[in-house]
């Protein structure tokens, strides 16, 4: 059976934000020290610090945003043991992530300076389980102070006359758990009391993000939306945050027995491309209570933390979260970004976790001779970066699939969008053995000048390492002919491709 995919050019949709292909990262393993931050004197090159192939890589993904200082970590941080000349801060106990000493020279300086040399935006989460509203409102201060104030002359003090900008702020995170293990209600007026003290000083207004649901929980972005409403009545008030999260993680396994990142059998396979597919489900539940209380589409739906999450890699410290990535994983991205597509009406923003060492991360760097590679994750990102701000097509798809567990999921996957003139299309197959026959079909328009990336290899578990870092790395895909209507396309199993084309029509 072939597989249909349709693409409607003359009926383009929402603008995929370019923040859905946003970044994390927190204070966790080897993810700032020794992923971003290996200090000046390293043999390591680097600019003030800051690893430079790290900031290559990600700067040819057009890294749109990076998300820190965590994570659960983010409250239990106190921005203030960050700032001001390095060998004066004093050290912490990170008693989140593996209770190891952090010596602070990576605060809030370094990571602005890092968003600089990235070309990313900033979204800084704030403290609200263990900080106070005085805490986070003169961070604010402190990055964006650009008058005359306390902060800002702290800021400058250390160098920094010129305030930066920061785009997003993040009210707390997980505050349902590590951030607090409060109830939906309490955290709800927590935000609100923490929101409104958080002002950009310039003239850069700050997107604040309210730290959403655990998975599933509706109930709690329903106790979020109601404040609009009641809020939103008010004639000198404001809602204190343009956005609410969510996060969704794809466990293969259980929470107790995640499995390994390489090694698995078909039925861990499957799993995972069932869990990952649940985020559809995720995100439409939550999307359909915010419509309830903002029909407009005013505020936004951020998925700040999202990835596969297996055990650690034998013989690392279990607190680290340091894991391989394999084309399973480039599997589970590739589909999240189809599903993103669809909800660019409302999902606004998106951070993988993370970015550096930990979990489904987009480079892994080697912590005896610092060599970094690219994770089949990675290039998925990369593949898909011409979707960033783009215009998205609606695509149909009826294809084949897959028995697990009695249920029949689906094995393929797409999305499309243009913009410059060009159609981008992305084309996954999940199906561990079966190439795929799609026939590709434009309405309402012509596309030319095709080409073609395909990312695969010849075993799910392929990944790349130190010394074998391009094991799995895009190569030029050509395996599909022109068609009356558009293109008839082979793509090989546990693949993903992307075709670009010419148009005049979109
Ligand atoms: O990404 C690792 C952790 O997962 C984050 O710190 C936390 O927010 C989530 O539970």
């Amino acid at each position: 059976m072939n597989t249909i995919v349709t693409v409607d050019l003359d009926r383009p949709g929402a603008t995929i934000n370019k923040h859905l292909y946003g970044h994390f990262a927190e204070h966790l393993g080897r993810c700032i020290y020794d992923g971003f931050w290996v200090g000046e004197d390293s043999p390591v090159p680097n600019i003030g610090g800051i690893r430079l192939d790290v900031v290559e890589a990600l700067r040819a993904l057009n890294i749109p945003n990076l998300r820190w200082p965590g994570g659960c970590f983010a409250d239990r941080y106190h921005w203030t043991n960050g700032i001001g000349p390095r060998a004066e801060r004093p050290g912490l106990i990170n008693t989140q992530w593996g209770g190891v000493a952090e010596d602070n020279s990576f605060g809030t300086p370094e990571f602005m300076a890092l968003c600089e040399l990235l070309g990313a935006d900033a979204y800084i989460s704030g403290n609200i389980g263990s900080g106070t509203v005085q805490e986070m409102a003169d961070w604010v201060e402190y990055l964006t102070g650009a008058g005359k104030s306390p902060m800002a002359d702290l800021r400058r003090s250390h160098g920094r006359e010129q305030p930066w900008t920061v785009a997003f702020w993040g009210l707390g995170n997980e505050t349902w758990g590590c951030g607090g293990n409060m109830r939906a209600g309490a955290y709800a007026d927590l935000a609100r009391q923490f929101g409104t003290f958080c002002q950009s000083g310039s003239d850069t207004p700050l997107h604040r993000v309210a730290a959403g649901a655990d998975g599933a929980d509706t109930a709690w972005t329903k106790t979020l939306m109601e404040v609009i409403p009641e809020i939103g009545a008010h004639p000198f008030s404001s809602v204190p945050w343009e956005s609410v999260s969510v996060h969704y993680y794809t466990i293969g396994g259980s929470w107790h027995a995640k499995g390994s990142a390489t090694e698995f059998d078909e039925a861990s396979y499957w799993s995972t491309i069932v869990a990952a597919q649940g985020i559809e489900g995720l995100l439409r539940s939550h999307a359909d209570v915010m419509d309830v209380y903002d029909p407009e589409k005013k505020y936004g739906m951020v998925l700040d933390e999202w990835g596969t999450w297996w055990e650690v890699e034998p013989g690392t410290h279990p607190g680290f979260l340091f894991q391989q990535n394999t084309i399973r994983d480039a599997m589970v991205a590739a589909w999240h970004f189809d599903v993103f597509h669809g909800f660019a009406d409302r999902l606004t923003m998106a951070n993988i976790a993370q970015t550096v060492n930990v979990l489904q991360a987009m480079l892994l760097t080697d912590p005896d001779g610092g060599a970094m590679v690219r994770t089949p994750t990675y290039h998925v990102f990369e593949m898909n970066k011409g979707h960033q701000d783009a215009t998205v097509l609606p695509t149909t798809i009826a294809g084949p699939t897959h028995s697990v567990d009695g249920r029949e999921i689906p094995v393929a996957s797409a999305s499309a969008s243009t913009k410059d003139g060009q159609v981008l299309v992305s084309l996954t197959n999940v199906d561990l053995d079966t190439p795929l026959r799609i026939d590709l079909a434009f309405r309402g328009g012509t596309v030319a000048d095709a080409t073609g990336r395909l990312l695969t290899a010849d075993r799910p578990d392929a990944h790349n390492r130190p010394g074998a870092a391009d094991v799995v790395s895009p190569v030029v895909f050509d395996d599909f002919e022109v068609t009356p209507t558009g293109l008839s396309v082979t793509l090989p199993p546990h693949s993903f491709a992307t075709l670009t084309f010419r148009t005049d029509t979109a």
